[in-house]
């Protein structure tokens, strides 16, 4: 359904373009992509997308293919989509609701009120709204752990007794504590089941949590505000999306859609300006702004500069204070992925999720262990770079570094630290390739090869590129970059791993299978691709299926359904213990607002009580057998 016009190249052209290289045997992308996952040929595939049972098919075609060497990666059968409210599960599987919305982050904590009455000052130390991005940080007796979660957005809806009416500076204080980050100790019994402790690490980080400025942007002007002159203090972090861990054992949490908390005025920005190209409208659909000038960006116009950042938190240490990295740049950060370059320097990918935003690295100044014994952070001094896909498979990292052509000050960009705070504009500038909402990236453990979701963009109405080749992409796609195992490098190649959607979409994926606007993605240790969705999916019994998660073996061409969520909730934020046995999972706004009256009206997830609502949480799947998750 992708109708191609007439002057741009059909998806089979540019397909062929992008895999000549390497797949000129098999015979361009159409065969090659499609055969990868055992799709024999979009037309032949009979049968409807709801078919049940295991992807039997998919392994066998792929062994066909005599792809892999070693054992199969995927031990278990796919299950089929759901319009249910539930979250499914193989055979042999289940799930324990760990974190959900409201639960203390110490048992001793007050208690969740059902009825939404819990007061600000209660938020402040139970769990946030809308789980995202999450890691697990092991403890030494290895069967318990540090859980760092983020809380991306809320439903006020949902989070008062009487949703958004009469709103209060308690209502925007209520709201602003269930933003941010909770730091939680969990730990296994005997029988296996997870529960939290009491902790001196548990922490809760929200909106009126100090945090410090650090790097090349903090102290500019355009970071100065009426409560902090210079530049250097933020209260707060917000829409903290997905994450990150870092290897020296801290934890990235990502600021996303920021430009929904600030209201403009009754007009909205003017076109061509800065503003405009970081989303800000007239209207903010949150009414903080209201009891909190801060906000207002009549009264305050920078402090919408002061979020858009990467912000680290270290896990281990409740009375630090988290920092928020401007050398990483600013823009609706999605995940951050570090790995060590080939100087030991820290290497950090990044996705900007808006349609026809970019994908970004930064290369550290200095290798990591020097930074760190000098006392200073391999994130604070480096090169941010953006990407550009060429047509022939290739690809440019192209730095953004104050004076280069189209960053100079006669471009509008007084300094790096101006670069910084306009990202975007800088890499506008510079001419990367517009992408289809890049989300979570993730590093292949034994290639370092870097997937990332280009989750949907049906915006793209005009035109295509080789990296983006659907006209209104409705159900996203899955990129791989090939940086020949040197993150440091400034050239790589680049491919399309999969087309996701249905068989009318022209997707790579086999039929019962199909899903679409892939979102999170994650490696696990032994190379398991996880893929999490939000968004839209394609439709099983007369609806859209409910959002899932699928792993694929990327090495054998095999990809299984593994978990289906609750209506209208997106799957979001993956991480495991060490040992593969246990893993974490959030399940993001399930029934998404309900309806005023009716909080239950599309889900009455977890709790399932009567005068209850639907909440976001962490859930925890284990095998019953004991054995690691997904083998
Ligand atoms: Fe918070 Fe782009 O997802
Ligand atoms: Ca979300
Ligand atoms: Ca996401
Ligand atoms: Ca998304």
């Amino acid at each position: 359904m992708n109708a191609d016009t007439p002057d741009t190249p059909s998806i089979s052209e540019l397909a062929e373009l992008r895999l000549s290289r390497r797949t000129a045997m098999a015979g361009g992308l159409a065969t090659a992509a499609a055969a990868f996952f055992g799709v024999t040929a979009p037309a032949a595939a009979a049968g409807s997308g709801a078919s049940a049972g295991a992807s039997g098919g998919a392994a066998a075609a792929a062994e066909s293919l005599g792809r892999g060497g070693g054992r199969p990666l995927l031990g278990f059968p796919a299950i089929a989509p759901s319009i249910a409210d539930e979250v499914l599960l193989p055979p042999g599987y289940r799930y324990d609701v760990l974190f959900p919305w409201g639960h203390p982050i110490v048992p001793s904590g007050p208690a969740f009120a059902e009825d939404a009455s819990n007061s600000a000052a209660d938020q402040a130390r139970q769990a946030g709204d809308h789980h995202d991005g999450m890691w697990f940080f092991p403890l030494r007796d290895r069967r318990s752990g540090l859980l760092c979660v983020n809380h991306e957005a809320t439903t006020e809806n949902l989070l008062h007794t009487d949703g958004r009416a009469a709103w209060s500076a308690e209502k925007t204080a209520k709201s602003q504590a269930a933003h941010g980050v909770s730091v939680i100790q969990v730990e296994q019994d005997r029988r296996g089941e997870w529960q939290l402790a009491e902790s001196r690490f548990a922490r809760r980080v929200t909106m009126t949590t100090p945090i410090e400025l650090t790097g090349p942007a903090a102290g500019h002007p355009l970071m100065r505000t009426g409560a902090d002159p210079d530049g250097v203090l933020v209260l707060g972090t917000l829409n903290n999306c997905a994450s990150g861990p870092t290897p020296w054992d801290t934890y990235l949490t990502c600021e996303e859609t920021i430009n929904k908390y600030f209201y403009y005025g009754e007009q909205p920005p003017t076109a061509g300006s800065v503003e405009e190209r970081y989303g800000i409208g007239s209207e903010s659909p949150y009414p903080w702004y209201t009891t909190d000038s801060r906000f207002d960006m009549q009264d305050e116009p920078n402090e919408y500069n002061r979020f858009g950042w990467v912000v680290e938190v270290d896990p281990f240490d409740p009375t630090s204070t988290p920092k928020k990295r401007t050398a990483l740049g600013r823009m609706e950060h999605e995940n951050a992925v570090v790995v060590r370059g080939r100087r030991g320097e820290a290497v950090v990918y990044m996705g900007d999720d808006t349609q026809f935003d970019y994908f970004y690295k930064f290369v550290g100044a200095e290798p990591i262990v020097k930074a760190r014994k000098a006392g200073r952070s391999p994130l604070d001094e480096g090169t941010l770079y953006v990407a550009r896909f060429d047509e022939d498979g290739s690809g440019r990292w192209l730095p953004l570094v104050h004076g280069e052509p189209g960053l100079t000050t006669a471009d509008g960009f007084a300094d790096q630290a101006q670069v910084l705070i306009h990202t975007r504009l800088a890499a506008d500038a510079v001419g990367a390739t517009p992408m289809d909402r890049p989300e979570w990236c993730t590093v292949q453990p034994h290639t370092g090869a870097v997937y990332f979701t280009c989750t949907n963009n049906t915006a793209r109405t005009e035109t295509v590129n080789a990296a983006n080749p659907r006209l209104n992409n409705r159900y996203g796609h899955i990129m791989k970059i090939d940086e020949n195992r040197n993150p440091s490098a400034v050239r790589f190649d680049w491919d399309i791993f999969l087309l996701a959607g249905d068989e009318a979409s022209g997707a790579t994926v086999p039929s019962d299978q199909a899903f679409g606007s892939p979102d999170g993605l994650w490696f696990d240790a032994v190379g398991r691709l996880w893929i999490l969705t939000d968004g839209a999916q394609p439709q099983v019994d007369g609806g859209d299926q409910n959002n899932q998660m699928l792993v694929a073996d990327t090495e054998r061409g095999d990809i299984r359904r593994f978990l289906v969520g609750p209506p209208r909730c997106e799957i979001t934020g993956i991480t495991a213990t060490p040992d593969g046995r246990s893993l974490f999972v959030n399940i993001q706004h399930p029934g998404d607002s309900g309806t005023p009256d009716n909080p239950r009206a599309s889900s009455s997830w977890p709790d399932y009580s009567p005068t209850g609502r639907p909440r976001s949480a962490t859930i925890v799947i284990t095998r019953e057998d004991g054995g690691v998750v997904g083998a």
